[in-house]
């Protein structure tokens, strides 16, 4: 078979199994983005991008360690990680390219990595470049943790890695008991704070924040490309450890620095964030709303948790189906299939943003009723 046949293979596999996706840009009500206070068309982060490539020009030209470096790129880290309370903070262009980043650096070939099962493909793709052993634990179950942990010794470093909100589930992990763990056990831990940083804490940094594990963190994750509306990630932590990644991370190293017009977004989203408490109390408030309004409707939803709200369909053509439905009564709503999530587990993932209204969250729950049982009929 050649390149082309086995290629088609593929594809009809995929089609026939409802796991072909298509590229759908915005349209109707957004209730699936991670725009999450809607900092992405915030007019103060557009004019500050615009002045900064009227200044600084469009691309970067090299890597940071080349030509590619700008004091704004130095100075937003340094922002940044008086933000989240780090000695430092390195910046990547996306949160994708941080997790290979850290992952690869930090994980050697004695180690054992003890990862949450539900954890994002970037962390599953970087532990792959690492060479250490891996043992998946059950998502947030800390009991097993513990348990493969006491049997998970090793000659090298301990690692346990989590996201703080999952991104397709909208739970929070058990911070507490994994700092608490990391602690006695010697290990480092690492979080991804994706969906948590500019939602949660005081000071909208994140769910390390609100905790207060900072002592207990190795390094977190910070993608930019969520709730400060912006893109790129910020991985924070002591110095020894940004300083190492700014020399061996290859995704740092070997590719070129993002456009510098970057750093004065970022910077223009801090501020808000940083002002921004009402707005976080809002989306919370707001998806606190929706998960009452969708229990009441009988969905399966917990009454708390993250802005992230999984609605959980099972097959892959009925979640395609209802939120098909969905968009056409003019909500953004889209369906997240395996690999995203386990197999029998499509769902649509609905994310609440600061723009919407409780107006709009009772209708989309009333035009999403309608949608089930259409596809319950069909
Ligand atoms: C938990 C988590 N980590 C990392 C990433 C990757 O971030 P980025 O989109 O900036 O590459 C995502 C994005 O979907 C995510 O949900």
């Amino acid at each position: 078979m050649d390149l082309r046949q086995r290629i088609a293979t593929r594809m009809t596999r995929l089609a026939a199994a409802g796991l072909l996706r298509t590229l759908q840009p915005p349209r109707g009500i957004d209730l699936c983005s991670n725009d999450y206070l809607g900092l992405s068309q915030h007019p103060e982060l557009k004019r500050r991008m615009a002045e900064a490539v009227l200044r600084e020009g469009c691309g970067s030209t090299g890597s940071r360690l080349l030509r590619g470096e700008r004091s704004a790129f130095s100075a937003i880290e340094k922002r940044f990680a008086r933000f989240k309370r780090t000695e430092a903070a390195l910046y990547f262009s996306s949160g994708y390219a941080a997790n290979l980043a850290v992952l690869a650096a930090f994980l050697e070939t004695d180690d054992a990595v003890f990862s949450d099962e539900l954890n994002h493909a970037s962390l599953i793709d970087g532990m792959r470049l690492g060479r250490a052993r891996k043992i998946i634990f059950p998502h947030s179950n800390v009991a097993a943790l513990r348990k493969d942990m006491e049997r998970g010794l090793c000659r090298g470093q301990r690692f346990i890695i989590a996201e703080s909100v999952f991104s397709m589930d909208g739970d929070i992990a058990p911070l507490k008991d994994y700092a608490a763990l990391a602690e006695s056990a010697g290990a480092s831990l690492i979080i991804d704070e994706a969906h948590a940083a500019g939602i949660f804490g005081e000071r909208g940094s994140g769910c390390i924040e609100a905790e207060n594990i900072g002592s207990a963190v190795l390094v977190s994750i910070n993608p930019m490309g969520k709730a400060f509306g912006c893109a790129g990630a910020f991985v924070c932590g002591p110095w020894w450890a940004i300083d190492y990644l700014a020399q061996r991370a290859r995704p740092f190293v070997f590719s070129t620095a993002p456009p510098p017009s970057i750093a004065a977004a970022l910077d223009a989203a801090l501020d808000l964030v940083e002002k921004g408490a009402e707005r976080r109390k809002r989306v919370l408030s707001l998806a606190r709303y929706l998960r009452a309004l969708l229990a009441e409707r009988g969905f399966d939803v917990a009454p708390q948790g993250s802005q992230i709200i999984p609605i959980l369909i099972g097959g892959n053509a009925q979640a395609m189906s209802v939120a098909g439905s969905l968009q056409n009564a003019g909500f953004d709503v889209r369906a997240i299939r395996p690999p995203t999530v386990p197999e029998g587990t499509a769902r649509l993932r609905v994310s609440v943003n600061a723009g919407l209204t409780e107006a709009i969250l009772r209708s989309f729950t009333d035009a999403l009723c309608t949608a089930m049982r259409s596809a319950a009929a069909a």
